[in-house]
């Protein structure tokens, strides 16, 4: 089945959650894939998969798709989600079930996808990153990743993600932790910079 950039869009959009990027943000993201010819993406903190669906129905592009596939910590809001999604009330590890949404589509991605846990992704060599978007749990205790994640890019490539907001002051810490290696692009609850 040949499908459109567009039907890719509306058909990733049933695994996004309450939780998820909204549509402004995967156009964002669309055009600068498709503009850099983007062709290694990190998609940290993936939850149940629609982005790197999306990119790899779309584009040849390989998308590292990331997360600890337990949820953030502390958020009732999601737990609640994870257990809709996963239909059970048992396993917390939704690893699978975006496994599954990734395996319904597989076979008509021009890229590909490779899961992960946060944990391994860190120790995985690969060539630098084009593109790097976090959108993962927000917390103090991750600002590191913020720069650990600027190491796996290269030098020209794109970082960015979600949830730039003063309260938020695990993010707004995590972008400070970098911005001087970069130059912004896009200043706001979306956010894009390049690295130097
Ligand atoms: C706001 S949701 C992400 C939504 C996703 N970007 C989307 O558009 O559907 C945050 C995700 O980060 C994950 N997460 C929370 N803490 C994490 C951590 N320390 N490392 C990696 N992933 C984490 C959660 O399991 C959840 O799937």
């Amino acid at each position: 089945m040949k499908t459109s950039g567009l039907q890719n869009f509306l058909l990733s959009r049933q695994y996004r959650t309450p939780h998820s990027i909204h549509d402004e943000d995967i156009v964002l993201i669309d055009c600068y894939v498709a503009n850099e010819n983007v062709q290694t993406f990190l998609d940290y903190g993936c939850h149940f998969g629609h982005l790197s669906i999306y990119l790899a129905l779309t584009y040849d592009v390989h998308c590292y798709a990331v997360d600890n596939f337990t949820g953030t910590p502390n958020d009732k809001v999601m737990a609640n989600t994870i257990k809709e999604q996963t239909g059970t009330y048992e396993d917390t590890d939704f690893y699978l079930a975006t496994m599954q949404n990734i395996a319904n589509h597989h076979v008509w991605f021009k890229g590909s996808v490779s899961l992960n846990y946060a944990k391994d992704f860190f120790a995985i060599k690969q060539e630098p990153l084009d593109f790097a978007y976090i959108d993962a749990g927000h917390t103090e205790e991750e600002i590191g990743d913020f720069q650990r994640i600027l190491d796996k890019v290269k030098k020209g490539g794109l970082i960015g993600g979600h949830d730039l907001h003063p309260e938020i002051t695990g993010v707004v810490k995590g972008v400070q932790s970098i911005e001087s290696q970069c130059d912004w692009l896009v200043k706001g609850y979306t956010w894009l910079m390049r690295k130097r």
